[in-house]
């Protein structure tokens, strides 16, 4: 996510803005900048590409603007690649001049029409950030209001779709600053020098732990001796003081003790934040996918090429895909994909799946399918990496920067684009009508609100993790959409706690692995799939029978399961097609926990790098 900090008082803004920022490092981002109000009576805006430390040496420390109010942004790349002009602040007015300057954090799903519209009106544009909108729509407010900034500032909120956390200054205006958010995160931080607006709490805490937490769509307009909050409607609010009781590093964790649990909890709002803006009018909408009907009906077969988790996701996409799009697909590791001679045509499309978008085995199963002829659609969380920058076609996840090198919100919503790119592909083939598409649409977006009653209570799986921490072997067991549920778990429990795990075809239990389960042996068996319900039970008997101890995660309403397995799990009764959205959950909460109790650097397990940029 970008890092959003804004300072208006009695001290000089750029340093503070500066180190503010630094605070906000941690969030991840590939640009930054600062817009302050100078001492010459107009807003100069610093920005640059990469690490702040350049952005602090092109300003010396903040030293060579001078001036008592400003903003400042690190960008996470969502909408335009990262480099100067993509990065905030951004600034709006016509003719070249700088009326406003504007930083945001999060995503305007309506920002084409709104450019269109602007543009119409006389308004042109330099960067591909639909931040950059919100700063040209509130100038066109401005002007439309006479200098209003309040009313240019509420015609705005009211005219965006999607989500925002906004800091914005007006060129004619040296003590305001203006603040709003929906759906992405602002605080305001009341402080002795001054007062703040800050994404986040790291942000404010070297000058005070005195906040104020905002609701979406309270604006805050910020002087150096006042905060005044008010409504929508412009409707003073009063506000509590929330004193902030963490310390820098657990702020840095939204008060969680490892970046994994903050990411595991941040994923109903990175599935929202993936899936909505492909959802326009009960339509599928793929950003700007080039894959004709023509080219979809032609396809003769789909390749999904990734690593660990993100191969993961190819398995289940095998299963989807295939039910629904009837498309045959190959799921292929990318470190053995090179070295197959692949059967590739000119109907060939190669779906590449990777979280950095850096992963070398990834990115050269990328260039030799390229090479062979097939195009490539690709799905990634990094905007403007090496894999999205050579593809045919990108679909970005939006889950914002994942720091823990066990990936959650990653998978979680590199998962939900292939329910969405499914759902395409069939309905392009006709093989789904738009009363099926609208059901399965209707359950997709309700996946985040069943995620997050899930996590809402996490003791059962902690108290299974304290039973279960010094297990020798741990064996996930499932079948069909099962079985790529228990790949995920198993790698999770893995990576950070450094238990041995392999998940297995339940059904091939018999043809060897079942020699393995001893007495005591933790078997997990996920059967969350109603047509391959009975035959997991008869699984779950046959290593019961061998000494296994067994917990069952499956479906609300899927009571006999309590009569065979020791412990069971429910989850939220949802679409079978979708169950691996909400299964994994407790596989990752149970691999969270159980590294946490054995002490593991949950974080940063030994021998791991998030970004595996070798062979
Ligand atoms: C997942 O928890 C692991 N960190 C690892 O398997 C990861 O999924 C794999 O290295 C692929 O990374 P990518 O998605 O960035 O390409």
């Amino acid at each position: 996510m970008c890092g959003i900090v804004g300072f208006v008082g009695r001290q000089q803004a750029a340093p503070v803005l500066l180190q503010g920022l630094s605070k906000l490092e941690y969030r991840g981002y590939d640009s930054a900048g600062i817009a302050v109000f100078t001492d010459k009576n107009n807003i100069t805006v610093e920005k640059c590409k990469g690490r702040l430390k350049v952005l602090e040496e092109k300003v010396d420390g903040g030293k060579s603007i001078k001036g008592e109010m400003g903003i400042g942004h690190t960008r996470w790349a969502t909408h335009g690649e990262p480099n100067y002009i993509n990065s905030h602040p951004h600034v709006g007015g016509t003719n070249g001049s700088d009326n406003v300057a504007v930083v945001h954090n999060g995503i305007i799903e309506n920002y084409i029409d709104l450019k269109k519209y602007l543009q119409t009106r006389g308004y042109n544009f330099v960067s591909d950030t639909d931040t950059e909108v919100v700063a040209q729509l509130v100038d066109y407010f401005y002007q439309s209001t006479n200098g209003n900034s309040m009313e240019a500032v509420k015609k705005t909120i009211n005219k965006l779709e999607g989500s925002f956390a906004l800091g914005i200054m007006f060129n004619n205006d040296p003590e305001h600053i203006y603040a709003v958010r929906k759906d992405s995160p602002l605080i305001v931080g009341l402080a002795k020098i001054g007062n703040f607006i800050a994404s986040d709490i790291p942000a404010i805490l070297p000058y005070t732990r005195n906040v104020y937490l905002l609701e979406d769509k309270e604006i805050v307009v910020l002087t150096k001796d006042n905060v005044a909050i008010y409504n929508i409607d412009g409707e003073p609010i009063k506000k509590e003081v929330y004193i902030v009781d963490w310390d820098v590093s657990s702020a840095e964790k939204g008060g969680y003790e490892h970046f994994m649990f903050k990411e595991i909890m941040e994923q109903p709002d990175a599935i929202t934040e993936t899936i909505s803006p492909r959802i326009k009018n009960g339509q599928i909408v793929l950003d700007d996918v080039k894959l004709t009907k023509e080219d979809i009906n032609n396809l003769d077969k789909i390749y999904i090429v990734a690593c660990g988790s993100a191969y993961h996701v190819g398995v289940v996409g095998k299963y989807i895909i295939e039910s629904q799009a009837r498309i045959p697909v190959e799921v292929d590791l990318a470190s053995e994909f090179r070295y197959r001679s692949p059967i590739i045509t000119k109907n060939t499309l190669v779906v590449i799946i990777s979280q950095s978008g850096e992963t070398l085995d990834t990115l050269c199963a990328l260039r030799e399918a390229k090479r062979l002829g097939a195009r490539i659609l690709s799905i990634v969380n990094v905007v403007g990496s090496s894999i999205a920058r050579e593809s045919d076609d990108i679909l970005y996840t939006w889950a914002g920067p994942e720091i823990a090198v066990a990936t959650t919100k990653a998978y979680s919503t590199q998962l939900s684009v292939v329910y969405l790119l499914s759902q395409y592909l069939a309905q392009q083939k006709g093989e789904m009508t738009q009363k099926d598409t609208d059901e399965l649409l209707q359950n997709l977006q309700l996946i985040p609100a069943k995620i997050q009653d899930m996590l809402k209570n996490c003791t059962d799986i902690q108290y299974l993790a304290s039973k279960f921490y010094n297990a020798k072997d741990i064996f996930f067991i499932g079948r069909s959409l099962d079985y790529a549920i228990g790949l995920e778990g198993s790698l999770k429990l893995k990576e950070i706690s450094y238990i041995h795990s392999e998940a297995y075809a339940a059904g091939e239990l018999k043809h060897g692995p079942i020699s393995l389960i001893e007495d005591g042996t933790l078997v997990i068996a996920l059967a969350t799939q109603p047509r391959l319900y009975d035959k997991l039970l008869s699984n779950i008997k046959e290593v019961k029978a061998r000494g296994a101890v067994v917990l069952a995660i499956v479906q609300e309403g899927m009571d006999t399961a309590s009569e065979v397995a020791d412990y069971v799990i429910t989850i939220p009764k949802c679409d079978p097609l979708l169950a691996a959205s909400l299964a994994v959950v407790p596989l990752q909460l149970f691999g969270y926990y159980v590294a946490a109790a054995r002490g593991c650097d949950v974080d940063k397990p030994r021998n791991l790098a998030k970004s595996v940029t070798v062979e």
